[in-house]
Parts: C-alpha cells; structure tokens; sequence
C-alpha cells in the first residue's frame, strides 16, 4: 500500500545519529568490529544511588500517572536546583517535567510559533532545531558558526537577523557538535539584541554540567530576560540517564501552563520513578558528575592530540559537552560519503558534519564518550583511513 502522508511530514527531518547508530549495530551482528564515536551519550553507569532511589520509588507505588507538569516534589527539586546553578529565582511553577527535553523544544514551537515566523537558530547546530522548526513552518533563520569565531555567533550577524518577525531564538551552549561555549559577553549582547523585540530565546543547557574550564553562564540570569528565556533542560548527560527519558523546562508560567496542556495532549505526564530518581539525581551528592567531567577532560585531550596529529586533520580543543569537530577539509569531496566509508570499510562510526547543517560541511563529528582504549583505537583507524587511500580517493 502506497501511503499518503499528511503535507506536514515532508517537512520533518531527523537526527542522523541514531541512523548511523543503526546502521554500525547492524554491522557488529554481522561480526565486524566497530568503534562507536556516533552517538552523543555518556558511556557511564547511570550512579548506583539514583537507580535504588527509582527502585524504592516503584515499590512505593510511583508506578501511576502524575499531574502533566510533574509531582510537585520533582518540581520543586528543579526549581532549587536551577535557582542554584543559574543564580535565579525559580519557582515549581516555572518547571515543567517532559520525557526528555526534546519535548519542550516542540513545545515551545508549537506554543509559540505560527507558520512564517522566524527562528534563529546555530548552523552547524543540534538537527532537531531545524527539523522541528521546518515542521512547525517557521521561516529558517541559520547563523553560521565559524571555526576561525570558535564556533561562537558572530554578534553582527546574529544582530542583522534580528527583526519584528523573530519569534525564538536557539541558544546551545555547551554547544553540539562543536563543543563551543558562549562567552557571557556574546550572552548579554544576544539578550540586548532581543531584549525589545518580541522574541523568546529558548537556551538549551543540556550540557551545562559538562563544562571544563569556567562557569556555566545562562541567557536568564541576564536582568529582564528571565521571562522571555526558556530553559531547556534535563537529567539525560549530567547524570548518565539517557534512557530514563526526562528532561525539564524552565519558563514564564503562562508558557508553562501552555505546555502542561501540550503534555495532557501528548504523554500525559513523565513516568513517576523517573521524575523520583531525578530529585535523587538533583538533590544527592554530585561527585559521579564531577569524576565523569574529569574523565571526559582527559579523552578530550587525547583524541584533540590524536585527531592534530592525522595529515589532515587539525581540530581544536572544545571547551564543553563530548565532541570534537576536526576540520578534514583539506580533503576534497564529501564529508557525508567519507563518513560512511570509514564506517563501512575502516568500523569507525562517527557523523558528516553535515548532518548539522550546511555549516558542517568539511568537518566530521566524533564523540569522545566511549573509554580511551575505543577512542585510541578509532583514531588508528582514522590515521590509517587518511593513510591508505581516503586523501587520494577523496581528492
Ligand atoms: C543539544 C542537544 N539538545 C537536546 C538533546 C536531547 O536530550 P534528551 O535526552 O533530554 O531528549 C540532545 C541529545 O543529544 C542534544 O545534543
């Protein structure tokens, strides 16, 4: 049968990560060896005292619908903790707790955006701001992240697509795939440039915790744009709980209550046990973060030294979330078709740069969130890929 879809889905993209991811496990089942360097997620145990706190929680009944924002006690745990970690006040009202923090993007775009509005969000930058953004009908407003600006905006351009039209902008900083950081000057000069207009800036802070030099720096600590900012937000990196699927958002409570509606429409709430582990998580000791941010900084440094190392190859060193970004560009041709090579023919998975727009285009995306032993590993194979034959096949 030949479906017809709806108009809509020809507008929906997706996040080739979980392709690739795919696509190198079809390949182990056939016995190859593979180095998975795709998929942006800790390779960490979720700690041992936020799975017992999610167990107590289902013997203790946690095991029913919620209210669709969240318990109150969950609620309340983000309230502190964002209170804490971004220097404001934030109250359970503010606080909405969805099934990974995917969920307030769309959100947020459904709440806010109508077809012909525009979004301003990073090129290269996380797939699902422009796939949802596309889906929604939004005007794509791309700003280009550029390696000689250490991926960071270029203020005068991102001041240049700013208008009355601009209804979100996207802020990802610890940035992926790049691993950039946004410096508190280029945040209160964004704040500046969207302060009267009618925008909302939705910062996604998914890598918060993964930091490695200085403080995490949020758009809502600027003065006056804690009500036009959403926090996006969630337990997924931080604490090793990709599968546990929650995530939270942090905003004005007219939009909160808006997306509470959305939850009713959709997921009915968060499962109960997760939102428990996540006080767990939120309100527990923190050191597991702290020892996997120091192991994070040591695979940083030696796949950063490895990667400049390959003819090339240069790479510079991210200052947040577990990617490098190298330039192979000095290679002609696609980097989507080299990527796939390495894949079928060296076992090492890894991302086009494309696959975060237009403005990846000469770079690759490697994550460094597997153990030293895979990621020296992957790096022969790359140094042999670059040696045997890519450079000239390519060229
Ligand atoms: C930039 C960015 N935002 C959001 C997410 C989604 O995370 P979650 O597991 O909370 O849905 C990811 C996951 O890779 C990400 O890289």
């Amino acid at each position: 049968m030949n479906i017809e879809f709806a108009e809509r889905m020809s507008a929906l993209g997706t996040e080739s990560a979980f392709e690739v991811m795919a696509r190198a496990k079809g390949l182990e089942a056939q016995g190859r060896s593979i180095i998975h360097l795709e998929i942006g997620e800790p390779d960490f145990p979720t700690p041992p005292f936020i799975t017992q706190a999610a167990v107590r929680a289902l013997h203790e009944g946690y095991t029913h619908y919620t209210p669709a924002a969240g318990l109150m006690v969950a609620r309340e745990a983000v309230a502190n903790y964002v209170s804490q970690t971004r220097g404001i006040k934030v109250q359970p009202e503010h606080v909405v707790m969805v099934p990974g923090s995917k969920n307030i993007l769309l959100f947020a775009l459904l709440s806010l955006v109508n077809p012909g509005d525009e979004i301003i969000y990073p090129d290269p930058g996380y797939p699902i701001y422009e796939s949802l953004a596309r889906f929604v009908g939004a005007k794509l407003r791309p700003i280009r992240l550029r390696e000689e600006n250490d991926f960071r905006f270029d203020l005068d351009e991102f001041w240049s697509l700013v208008n009355s039209r601009t209804r979100l902008v996207i802020l990802n900083s610890p940035h992926n795939p790049c691993g950039s950081v946004l410096e508190r000057s280029d945040i209160q000069a964004i704040a500046e440039a969207v302060m009267d207009t009618k925008a909302f800036v939705l910062s996604d802070e998914i890598y918060s915790r993964l930091l490695y030099d200085g403080a995490h720096y949020s758009i809502a600590a600027v003065p006056g744009m804690q009500e036009r900012t959403i926090i996006m937000d969630g337990l997924s990196k931080a604490y090793a709980m990709t599968g546990w699927r929650l995530g939270f958002g942090v905003m004005n409570t007219q939009l909160a209550a808006r997306m509470a509606q959305l939850m009713v429409n959709s997921n009915s709430c968060s499962a109960a046990f997760s939102q428990m582990a996540a006080i767990a998580a939120l309100t527990g000791p923190q050191d597991s973060v702290t020892k996997m941010v120091s192991e994070f900084r040591t695979r940083r440094q030696l796949i950063v030294d490895k990667l400049n190392k390959i003819k090339g190859i240069s790479c510079r060193m991210p200052k947040g979330a577990f990617y490098v970004f190298p330039n192979v560009s000095a290679i002609n041709g696609d980097v989507k078709c080299m990527a796939n090579r390495l894949l079928e023919e060296y076992g090492l998975a890894c991302l086009p740069g494309t696959a975060f727009g237009e403005g990846g285009q000469g770079y690759l995306r490697f994550s460094y969130a597997n153990s030293q032993e895979n990621i020296l590993e992957g790096m022969n194979r790359l140094r042999h890929a670059m040696a045997e034959h890519l450079s000239s096949a390519m060229a």
